[in-house]
């Protein structure tokens, strides 16, 4: 699974004294060819950080290879990151070369590390301290000039609670560590995000330039953004797009299924006439529900279930089952 090309240097945006100790933090670790370890909440920009880095390090002309752990089957994650020989599956008639490979000269970014598998573990330990690696189905060793930037959201004492989780390879992954802060943590940045979200998207939709609303501010002050900067954007995207005017309202009372969704009763189930049973209108706006919140759901976890269950206060295996209710799991 080969990944989009990388996009340019990002712009950060934020000023409060947490992110502002960020940037430094990141100007520093561009300038040592070390692996980075980042952690952060969902949506606090893990990967616009590992992005940030390699484009202010010496690698900045080489590739930036973005993969996200949790995406792959957990059967296919060492063949995507390493390669194989020919013959290492029945079809396998082509030696391929992995994500690693594809990286030479740049950034190995790995999202969701926490859902690398034990087996991967290890070869990716062995490839931090060597920077050799086998390919799957092979004896062949090949060697690898990259630098490996992981994220994971689950914070560090956590990970190595886990039993899952090899502790040798996250104190090798963290000399370098850094810490994103909550939006929550960060004073006066969300408003200035909202700016810039709402400036970019005004762009991009070709609309009219509008206004943050006082109440807006406020709110946006007072709210714990449980989705970070992701959830920021998409809320200031869904309020441009769905009202008018020179002002744009943020607050909650505009519908978002995070924050109280409110079903609006259909006029077909209480026209006269078309007028359904209670049973059955009360079912279709039930379901209505359910498939909007596990959209914007999902939108805000950023297609993690994991992420999503702890969101949504639900069991990953329950919310999993309801996702494929609605033919929205994940695919990949
Ligand atoms: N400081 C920032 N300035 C501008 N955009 C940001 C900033 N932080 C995050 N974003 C945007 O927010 C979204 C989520 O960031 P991302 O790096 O994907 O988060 P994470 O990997 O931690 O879930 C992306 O669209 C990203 O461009
Ligand atoms: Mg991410």
């Amino acid at each position: 699974m080969q990944q989009p090309p990388s996009l340019a240097a990002p712009r950060l945006i934020g000023r409060s004294p947490a992110f502002l100790h960020v940037l430094q933090l990141i100007a520093r670790m561009a300038r040592f060819d070390a692996p980075v370890l980042i952690q952060g909440e969902t949506g606090t920009g893990k990967e616009l950080a590992a992005r940030a880095i390699h484009y202010q390090s010496a690698r900045q002309h080489g590739p930036f290879v973005p993969v996200n752990c949790g995406a792959l089957p957990e059967t296919l994650i060492e063949t995507e990151l390493f390669g194989c020989e020919r013959g290492a599956f029945t079809d396998a008639r082509q030696a391929r070369a992995g994500l690693v490979a594809a990286a030479e000269g740049g950034t190995l970014f790995l999202d969701e590390l926490d859902a690398l598998p034990l087996r991967a573990q290890v070869a990716l330990l062995r490839f931090l301290q060597d920077q050799r690696y086998r390919p799957v189905g092979g004896a062949r060793e090949c060697s690898g000039d990259v630098r490996v930037i992981a994220a994971a959201s689950p914070r560090l004492d956590a990970l190595l609670d886990s039993h899952h989780f090899r502790d040798d390879l996250v104190f090798r992954l963290n000399v370098l560590l850094l810490e994103l802060p909550p939006l929550r943590e960060r004073p006066g940045d969300a408003a200035l995000l909202a700016e810039h979200f709402m400036a970019e998207h005004t762009r991009r939709h070709a609309l009219a330039p509008r206004r943050l609303t006082r109440s807006s501010l406020d709110w946006i002050a007072r709210h714990a953004w449980p989705g970070n900067v992701r959830e920021l954007d998409n809320r200031v995207q869904r309020a441009l797009m769905l009202s008018d005017g020179d002002t744009l309202e943020l607050s909650p009372h505009i519908p978002f299924a995070l924050s109280g969704h409110v079903t609006v009763v259909t006029p077909s189930s209480v026209a006269p006439g078309a007028l359904r049973s209670f049973h059955d209108a009360r079912e279709e706006s039930l379901q209505q529900f359910e498939r909007d919140y596990l959209q914007s759901l999902m939108q805000l976890a950023d297609g993690n279930v994991t992420h999503a269950a702890r969101l949504a206060g639900k069991e990953r295996r329950a919310l999993g089952k309801l996702l494929k209710k609605h033919g929205l799991e994940r695919r990949g």
